[in-house]
């Protein structure tokens, strides 16, 4: 199984991107390193790109057949989640409160990604 970890250099992210390599799973890491570090992401193939490029998500999603997508992309902090919302539209939803988290979902559905987490 393939699986999409954005967010995957984060806290949270990396050790899940960990723990599913460990499990044999293929794991493709989507983190802008806004707030990451390269160096969390031990397992599979990194690429570093923003999960609001809209363009990027596509090229992803078309050369990767995803099974799943464990989205972790956003701002953990919730006064710093508030403090960028206002300032840049992102939160800790990762965007504008849900539209970040049904975005994803939907290109899940569109590209028929049988799971998100
Ligand atoms: N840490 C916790 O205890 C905890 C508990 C419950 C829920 N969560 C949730 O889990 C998620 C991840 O939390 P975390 O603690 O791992 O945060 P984190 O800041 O360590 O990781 C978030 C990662 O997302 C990346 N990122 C942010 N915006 C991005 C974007 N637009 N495109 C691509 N990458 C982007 C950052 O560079 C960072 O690597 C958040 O939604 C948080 O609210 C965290």
């Amino acid at each position: 199984m393939k699986i999409l970890v954005t967010g995957g250099a984060g806290y949270i992210g990396s050790h899940t991107n960990r723990l599913l390599n460990e499990k044999g799973f293929e794991t493709v890491v989507l983190d802008d390193l806004s707030d990451g570090h390269r160096e969390a992401v031990t397992d599979g193939e990194f690429v570093e790109g923003d999960f609001g490029d809209q363009e990027l998500l596509d090229k992803l999603m078309t050369e990767n057949r995803f099974d799943a997508v464990f989205h972790f992309a956003a701002f953990a902090s919730v006064p710093d989640s508030v403090i960028h919302w206002s300032v840049s539209g992102k939160n800790i939803f990762g965007d504008e409160t849900p539209p970040a988290f049904y975005r994803c979902r939907d290109e899940c559905r569109r590209y028929e990604a049988d799971t998100m987490k």
